[in-house]
């Protein structure tokens, strides 16, 4: 295209774009106006549709936050494991300690969030401060070098791990869960349980085999699937609901699973049934 007439195409798309800012704005002014006619007519308002802005919703959410900082329950991420993890695991772990600390941030009550034994300036450190960027500095978690067993009484202590021996029955509101922070992809296990030990600390694992239809792979779970989990323990008390959403997406990974798997064999085989799909929907609710 020549230079011409590329000038002229663009100039008329500005002109496109304007006159449609300007009807957008117009149109906006119109409704405010409206509004404000209607406002004074003395009528009650229909406020069931009333918009609340992204800046309000953080607002609160920074105010329950420094609430739970006061109030709250403890809830300790343990830091102690960077020499445990490569590259990988560790950008890993520092993206599932983002997703943690959000849904914890939009909780209704969230936890006084503790990042206990986290060496300043040390790999996990950086990494969390890469990872956050300038809102590092900004974060509503208490952040120390020191020890949990140093922070809290050890009776008050209770470490989870897949591995302990002992199966977590109730949530407990005046104990402070400790939650190994660490994302293993060659999976090390036993790790957390043989530091819980070592502090003498009680241990407790999830009751999945109780509530979901697990079968015999591993039962370690994302750090910000702990987190969710212990929110919903935290407000209702009960296993089904805080379990739903792993349940919804080990059924979305199973039905996956199974998808690939028909696509391998279609060829071999005769074509499925539709059914296909809700069986290993049903196999995933059956223990319920
Ligand atoms: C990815 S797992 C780490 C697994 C690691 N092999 C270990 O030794 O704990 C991260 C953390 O989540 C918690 N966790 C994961 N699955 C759990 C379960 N089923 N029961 C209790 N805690 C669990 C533990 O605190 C664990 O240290």
């Amino acid at each position: 295209m020549s230079s011409g007439l590329q000038e002229e195409v663009s100039e008329t798309l500005e002109d496109e774009e304007d006159s449609t800012l300007a009807a957008t704005r117009k149109l906006a002014r119109m409704e405010r106006l409206q509004q404000a006619e209607e406002n004074k007519t003395g009528k009650p308002r229909n406020t069931y549709l009333l918009r609340i802005s992204l800046k309000t919703m953080m607002r609160l959410y920074k105010w329950r936050t420094v609430q739970s900082m006061i109030f709250g329950q403890p809830l300790v991420f343990d830091m102690a494991y960077e020499n445990y993890m490569n590259c990988r695991e560790m950008n890993n772990t520092g993206r599932q300690l983002m997703e943690s600390e959000g849904w914890n941030r939009r909780a209704v009550d969230p936890f006084h969030l503790h990042f206990c034994n986290l060496k300043i300036d040390g790999p996990y450190h950086k990494e969390l401060a890469k990872c956050y960027g300038e809102a590092w500095d900004d974060l509503l978690v208490t952040v120390t070098e020191q020890s949990h067993i140093d922070v809290f009484p050890r009776n008050k202590l209770i470490y989870l791990t897949a591995d302990s021996p002992n199966v977590m029955k109730t949530f407990e509101h005046d104990k402070i869960y400790i939650i190994g922070s660490f994302v293993d992809r060659r999976i090390q296990t036993g790790l957390s349980l043989s530091q819980a030990k070592q502090l003498k600390l009680t241990t407790q694992r999830l009751p999945l085999e109780k509530y979901l239809n697990w079968g015999l792979g591993g039962k370690n779970l994302t750090l910000d699937q702990m987190i969710r989990i212990l929110l919903i323990l935290k407000d209702t008390g009960d296993w089904m609901e805080a379990l739903k959403f792993i349940r919804k997406q080990e059924c979305v990974q199973k039905t996956k699973q199974k998808n690939s798997k028909n696509k391998q064999t279609k060829k071999n085989t005769p074509k499925k049934s539709p059914t296909t799909t809700n069986c290993v929907e049903k196999l995933c609710f059956c223990n319920l």
